[in-house]
C-alpha cells in the first residue's frame, strides 16, 4: 500500500490539513460494508483468474480478521489514511503484506464508496420500514380501539364539521403508506451495483460486474461508468423520502401538542413524553412531540445540502461528493430515532374521549347539515346555505347551540322545517351521514381499517421488492 510520500503528498503533511481532507470519523460507519464489498471483490478477482486463490484465501482470512478487530474496538484506525476504505486496505497490509496490496486490482475508491453507500443505505431502508410498518400498525389499532369516538374536524383551524377520530388517524395511515411507497422506490433505486466502474471510465481486467452483482444481492449493474461513479440519485432520493416523512411526523405533533393544550385536553400524552418546568410547577411541556416537530426541519436540511453539493459538480467523482455521509448518516439517524420516539408516545398517550365528544356541540358543527336537511326538502344547495348561516348568526348573538331552538323558531327561517330535522342535529347522526366512500362514517371507517390491516399483513409477508403498492 502507498504511504501519503508515494501518493506525492509534502512529507510534513500538516494536521489540520490531514483532519480537513479526512471523511474517516464518519465513514468508519461503512466499515461492515466496505469489507463485505471487499470480500466478493477479491472473489471475483480469483475466479476470473486475475489474482491466485492462494493470495484470495489469505486476503479473505485478512478481511474477517479486520471485521472482527473494528467490532472488538481493537482496529488503529488513523486518520493518516484519510477514510474506511484506506485504512482496512492499510491495515491488511499489515496484516498479510504486500499481497494484500491486490484486493485493490480492477477497483477504485470511486467505485467502492459508492457501493458502499448503496449497501449501506438498503440495510437503514430495510430497518426504517419495519419501524414505519411498526407505527402504522399502531395506527391502525389505536383507530380501531376508538371507533365509537367523535370529534370536531378542523379546516383552518376552525370546527368545521364533526368526524370520527378514528377517521382523523387513518388520514395518516395514507400519508405513512405513500412514505412507505417511497422508501421501497427508494431500494429501487439503489439496487444497482457501480463495482467495476473503476475510478470513472471501467476497468482493463477481465471482471466479471454480474457475478459480484448477484453475490451482493444487486438484480442489476450500473450501466454507465462514469455515471456509477457520480450518481447519487439513491441519497437524493432517499433524504426527500425522509424529508416528507419527517413533514407527516411533524404535522401529526403538531397536533398532539394543540390536543395536549389545557384549551383542547384531547389527549394527555404519557409522562416519559413529557417535562415540567424549573420555574412553573404546573407545567408539563409536550418535549418529545416538539423535538420530532423540530428535527424535521433538519431532514429538509440534509436533503438540500446534498441538492446543493450536487448541483454544480462535472462528471465524474468530485472530492465534493465525500460530504454526502453527513446528510445521509444525520437523515438515517433521525428518522429511525424520531420514529421509535413517536410509536411509543401515541401507543401510551391517553385519549380524552369525553372532551372530543364535548368539543362537537359548540361550534356549530352540523350547520352544514341543517343546509343539507333544507336541499333534501327542495331548496337550491346556496339559498339553503344562506338560510342555515342566518340562523348559525342568530344563535352565536344569543349564545346558543342549534339543538337549543324550538321548530317554531326555525320556521321563521323557512316553513319547511319539521319535527325530523332535530336528529339533523346530532354530530352522531352528522357523521353518519357522510357515508360515501373516503367519508367519515363509521362503515367506511372500519372498511378503511380492514383494508389497512390487510395491507400490513401484505407488507409482512412479501419481501419490499416484490409488490407495488
Ligand atoms: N472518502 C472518499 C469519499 O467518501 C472516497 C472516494 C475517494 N476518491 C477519490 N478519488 N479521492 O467520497
Amino acid at each position: 500500500m502507498k504511504d501519503r510520500e508515494e501518493f506525492s503528498q509534502p512529507s510534513s503533511f500538516p494536521e489540520f490539513l490531514q483532519a480537513f481532507g479526512a471523511s474517516l470519523p464518519l465513514d468508519r460507519r461503512l466499515y461492515r460494508h466496505d469489507i463485505m464489498g471487499s470480500k466478493v471483490h477479491c472473489r471475483m478477482l480469483a475466479r476470473q483468474g486475475i489474482i491466485t486463490e492462494e493470495e484470495a484465501s489469505r486476503i479473505l482470512d485478512g478481511l474477517d480478521e479486520i471485521l472482527v478487530e473494528i467490532e472488538e474496538g481493537r482496529f488503529p484506525f488513523s486518520l493518516q489514511w484519510e477514510d474506511i476504505h484506506m485504512n482496512v486496505e492499510r491495515r491488511l497490509m499489515e496484516k498479510i503484506g504486500e499481497i494484500g496490496g491486490k484486493l485493490h486490482t480492477a477497483r477504485s475508491r470511486n467505485d467502492q464508496v459508492a457501493l458502499d453507500e448503496r449497501l449501506f443505505l438498503r440495510e437503514e431502508i430495510e430497518e426504517i420500514l419495519a419501524l414505519l410498518v411498526a407505527l402504522m400498525e399502531d395506527l391502525v389499532g389505536l383507530a380501531e380501539q376508538n371507533l365509537g369516538v367523535i370529534m370536531p374536524g378542523y379546516t383552518h383551524l376552525q370546527r368545521a364539521q364533526p368526524v370520527l377520530f378514528s377517521h382523523h388517524l387513518m388520514a395518516y395511515f395514507e400519508m405513512f403508506r405513500r412514505d412507505r411507497r417511497r422508501m421501497v422506490q427508494c431500494l429501487r433505486a439503489l439496487d444497482e451495483c457501480p463495482l467495476g466502474a473503476g475510478a470513472l471510465a471501467g476497468v482493463d481486467f477481465p471482471v466479471d460486474r454480474h457475478f459480484v452483482a448477484r453475490e451482493l444481492g444487486f438484480s442489476r449493474i450500473c450501466r454507465n461508468s462514469i455515471d456509477a461513479v457520480s450518481d447519487r440519485d439513491y441519497l437524493l432520493e432517499f433524504l426527500s423520502a425522509a424529508a416528507i416523512l419527517g413533514v407527516h411526523l411533524s404535522r401529526f405533533c403538531e397536533e398532539l401538542i394543540l390536543w395536549s393544550t389545557q384549551e383542547f385536553s384531547f389527549v394527555r400524552l404519557g409522562n416519559l413524553f413529557c417535562t415540567g418546568s424549573s420555574i412553573m410547577p404546573q407545567k408539563r411541556n409536550p418535549d418529545m412531540a416538539e423535538l420530532i416537530r423540530g428535527k424535521a426541519g433538519g431532514l429538509m436540511g440534509q436533503l438540500v445540502s446534498l441538492l446543493v453539493t450536487l448541483k454544480g459538480l462535472p462528471l465524474a467523482y468530485n472530492k465534493d461528493m465525500q460530504e454526502d455521509k453527513r446528510p445521509l448518516f444525520e437523515a438515517v439517524d433521525t428518522v429511525k430515532a424520531c420514529l421509535r420516539t413517536f410509536v411509543q408516545m401515541i401507543r401510551t398517550m391517553e385519549i380524552r374521549s369525553d372532551r372530543m365528544e364535548a368539543a362537537t356541540e359548540e361550534g356549530f358543527l352540523t350547520a352544514t347539515d341543517l343546509a343539507g336537511y333544507l336541499v333534501e326538502k327542495g331548496r337550491p344547495f346556496r339559498k339553503a346555505h344562506g338560510i342555515a348561516a342566518e340562523i348559525v348568526r342568530s344563535c352565536m348573538e344569543r349564545g346558543l347551540t342549534l339543538a337549543a331552538l324550538e321548530l317554531a323558531e326555525l320556521r321563521r327561517f323557512d316553513e319547511a322545517f319539521d319535527e325530523d330535522v332535530f336528529p339533523i342535529l346530532d354530530p352522531r347522526r352528522s357523521v353518519e351521514r357522510r357515508d360515501c366512500p373516503g367519508g367519515t362514517a363509521t362503515r367506511r371507517v372500519r372498511e378503511a381499517i380492514q383494508q389497512a390491516k390487510e395491507e400490513i399483513r401484505r407488507w409482512r409477508e412479501a419481501p419490499p421488492y416484490e409488490e407495488d403498492s
